[in-house]
């Protein structure tokens, strides 16, 4: 990287509660991971790498992740071919964690830290970034990759952080399948067109989330594992699950999780577990059954 290089950072997330219904207009929780997306962004000629993907690209090729950085650039004012990026990316891509998010959030940054623009345009460019790769993103991705934290969000409203007495623990377990976010959205979307009662499953995945913020309020980890595992029901009954996942959620019970669930869009990815004392009980079993597993504190 040269002495010019700017830099920004965008969080890896996990989804708590509410994914999918949140594409619905009803809330969801997410919170923001440690580890994400830094990205560099130096004067150059529109080369993309993030070793870490194995990505290597050019600005202009017709790629969705070369045709996102150019949107981004442009919404933010700048030739993406003016300038190369060098990715460091520490969250898995195509896993439900956000790295798509969390990449454009870095990028913008990077190219927000040379320009001046104000984390709104910051905001609004990683979103027409993700409009690529999504076609129709509730927001919640691009908004916890900035934000970081724990948080309530819709689509009316936007983001709204939740405060917590003390951060939680979560496993996160990764399938290892690789899945597209819009795929799976779309296919919800056809469930509930051909069979309207699927609604009262999105709409009873939102009312899990908002009994999750009150479970976050009060510090109820019970409470919380419970919402987590009626969402898995939820999510599955909704097509979104596959049989790696659901063997992840078993295991994470029967390691001693109060909770455990898909995270996400699903269809592979990752799972979370919520499991107080059992946390290293749980990535063992994950291990034994050749999954790759970590702890992430959120809420810190
Ligand atoms: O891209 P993922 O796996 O983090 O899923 C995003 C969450 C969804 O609710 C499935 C889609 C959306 O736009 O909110």
């Amino acid at each position: 990287m040269t002495e010019n290089a700017t830099a920004g950072f965008g969080h890896g997330k996990v989804i708590l509660l509410g994914e999918h219904a949140v594409v619905y207009g009803q809330p969801a929780i997410a919170a923001g991971m440690q580890v994400g997306v830094r990205a560099h962004a130096s004067a150059g000629a529109g080369s993309v790498r993030a070793p870490a993907w194995q990505l290597d690209l050019q600005l202009g090729d017709d790629s969705p992740v070369a045709t996102a950085i150019d949107r981004l650039c442009q919404r933010l004012g700048v030739a993406g071919r003016s300038l190369d990026f060098w990715l460091e990316a520490e969250v898995p891509s195509r896993a439900g964690l956000g790295s798509s998010a969390a990449m454009a959030v870095a990028i913008a940054r990077a190219v927000a830290a040379r320009t001046g623009a104000g984390e709104d345009d910051v905001l609004a460019a990683a979103a027409a970034a993700e409009a690529v790769f999504h076609e129709t993103p509730s927001g919640i991705d691009a908004a916890v990759a900035s934000r970081g934290g724990v948080g309530r969000f819709d689509r009316d409203t936007g983001w709204q952080a939740i405060p917590l007495n003390r951060p939680i623990e979560l496993c996160v377990g990764l399938s290892g399948q690789t899945r597209q976010t819009s795929d799976l959205v779309s296919g919800v979307a056809r469930l509930c067109q051909r069979v309207p009662v699927a609604r009262r499953l999105i709409d009873t995945l939102g009312d899990l989330a908002r009994a999750g913020m009150d479970a976050l309020a009060s510090g109820d980890s019970e409470a919380l594992g419970h919402g987590f595992n009626m969402a898995h029901g939820l999510l599955s009954g909704l097509g979104v699950s596959t049989p790696e996942l659901d063997a992840l959620v078993r295991a994470a019970r029967t390691a001693g999780a109060l909770g455990a669930k898909l995270t996400g869009a699903g269809g592979g990815g990752a799972v979370i577990a919520l499991a107080p004392d059992r946390a290293e009980e749980v990535l063992k079993r994950w291990r034994s059954m050749g999954c790759y597993g970590f702890l992430t504190l959120v809420g810190k």
